[in-house]
């Protein structure tokens, strides 16, 4: 809602429109005016086609593209988010992967063999698919700002440009699915940002102001291919109804406004940096992509998020969950995953962005506290090399083991992440780079709501892990692995 919810001209519109009937099962005038705006808009966009929703858009697209290449075949990205047609449920991102099933049940197999999959930025795999399927590939889709798997950035690194240049080589369509980021991004979209031209582009979301709307359009000769003109069908009875397309024209004409987009960024930039800086006061490893008002904060170590392996390797999906509902209980409705993107609108005042500034480092301070709370009830053991335990008092599980009376290395067991934290003797807990014997450790991670927390510590000749019902330590004396076990008590 780039406009905010229930803005009055889009109130206004839909109740005057409805007097007059709402639904026709036919074009009408109001269609006509947003294809026009639409076409006007959106750079490649040459005829413009409406349906009810960014799945029937993509899927329409897809048929599209499969009819006017007489080709089978096609290419998405892992992660890549493009509505729920069945091709499109491989290795999808959004609430699929969220909920653990990039590749939906009640896909035929057959079906989705025709769905051929490469990561984010990997040229090679792409490149790698058209050889191996040689004159079979219809088209490529893509999000050019990929939302769904959180806020990437395949532009910077010359990935879409290549992406469009390889099309143009094989004789394949480039889709942009712009369902999400299109007149988000930009009043033209990625594409107008980037300076990239698709074959055939996909609308969503904004295009409808709230009510049920998408499109695809692109090059006329292609367009041309759809019934009645060409041999491809699609349909749809509510397609372009006078309504969603009132919704839509009254949105629409509000962004024509660069001044809105102007605002947009600097609102978002200020939110997305505020939040950047609130995690790293609270000592919380994050960072973060960002187009525009759309962005997506990734709890990481990792210095960027390039593709849908480093959120589901590297991200710390459940203190996310930790974050996601302490900002609700603050009163902040954010995007319920780290696989999404936040949004911010031109209805969000300067005290709105204040307050979610605020509310975030009071929600970070309060995980981190817990977290230095728990540090520092921990008995060492006077022993040096044998690892201590901590237990949670409520649940009696394991929480931590303590390495050495100076260190600790925490795992969490179900993300396999550790975080790293040292104190001298007398001073405060702190999360910090590893040191002393301790020489590497990969990934740090908090966890305060006492969830088993198991320790990792990778050094150089030596390591340390546990199964929660032992400490296993292991040491090189000489070429030999040496390996200690101590029960958890
Ligand atoms: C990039 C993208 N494409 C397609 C879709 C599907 O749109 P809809 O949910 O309107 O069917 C979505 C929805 O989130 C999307 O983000």
């Amino acid at each position: 809602m780039i406009l905010g919810h229930a803005h009055p001209a889009v109130i206004d519109g839909i109740t005057e429109t409805a007097q007059k009937g709402v639904s026709f099962g036919a074009p009408c005038e109001l269609e006509i005016d947003l294809a026009q705006m639409v076409i006007d808009m959106v750079p490649s966009i040459d005829v413009v086609r409406f349906v009810s929703s960014g799945s029937e858009a993509t899927m329409s697209a897809l048929r599209l593209a499969r009819g006017f290449t007489g080709r089978d075949k096609f290419i998405k990205f892992d992660g890549g988010y493009h509505g729920h047609a069945d091709g499109f449920l491989v290795k999808a991102g959004s609430g699929a992967a969220t909920f653990g099933e990039p590749d939906s049940a009640g896909v035929p197999n057959d079906y989705a063999k025709l769905t051929l999959t490469a990561p984010f930025q990997d040229m090679d795999e792409v490149k790698r698919l058209f050889a191996a399927n040689k004159g079979e590939i219809a088209c490529i889709i893509v999000e050019p700002v990929p939302g769904n798997t959180g806020v990437m950035d395949l532009h910077s690194t010359g990935f879409l440009q290549q992406l469009r240049d390889i099309c143009t080589e094989e004789g394949a369509l480039l889709i942009f699915d712009e369902v999400m980021c299109g007149f988000r991004v930009s009043s033209g979209g990625a594409q107008q940002l980037f300076g990239i031209t698709p074959d055939l582009t996909c609308l969503g979301k904004i295009i409808g102001g709230g009510l049920p709307v998408g499109a695809y359009g692109g090059r006329e000769d292609i367009m041309r291919k759809i019934s009645p003109d060409g041999p491809v069908y699609q349909a749809g009875t509510l397609s372009g109804n006078p309504l969603a397309m009132r919704a839509g024209l009254e949105t629409l004409s509000r962004l024509q406004d660069e001044a809105l987009y102007a605002d947009l960024e600097v609102k978002s930039k200020r939110l997305f940096e505020g939040l950047l800086a609130g995690c790293k006061e609270a000592g919380v490893a994050a960072t973060g992509n960002r187009f525009g008002s759309m962005f997506t904060i990734f709890f990481t170590d990792l210095e960027k998020v390039t593709c849908c392996s480093d959120v589901s390797g590297h991200c710390d999906l459940p203190f996310f969950g930790k974050f996601f509902n302490g900002m609700l209980d603050e009163g902040v409705y954010l995007a319920p995953s780290q696989y999404e993107a936040a949004f911010v609108s031109a209805a969000h005042t300067d005290e709105d962005i204040d307050n979610t500034i605020a509310a975030a480092s009071r929600v970070l301070a309060k995980l981190t506290c817990m977290m230095m709370n728990l540090l520092a009830s921990i008995k060492f053991n006077e022993a040096g090399l044998v690892p201590a335990i901590a237990q949670d008092a409520k649940s009696g599980r394991v929480l931590m083991m303590a390495w050495m009376n100076e260190e600790a290395v925490l795992e969490t067991f179900n993300t396999g992440f550790a975080h790293y934290y040292s104190r001298s003797r007398q001073k405060q807990w702190k999360k910090g780079e590893s040191s002393g014997h301790v020489q590497k450790v990969l990934d740090m991670y908090l966890d305060c709501d006492g969830d088993t927390i198991l320790l990792k510590i990778e050094q150089t000749g030596a390591a340390c892990h546990t199964n929660r019902e032992s400490c296993f330590y292991r040491e090189k004396r000489g070429d030999k692995w040496v390996e200690f076990e101590q029960p958890i008590i």
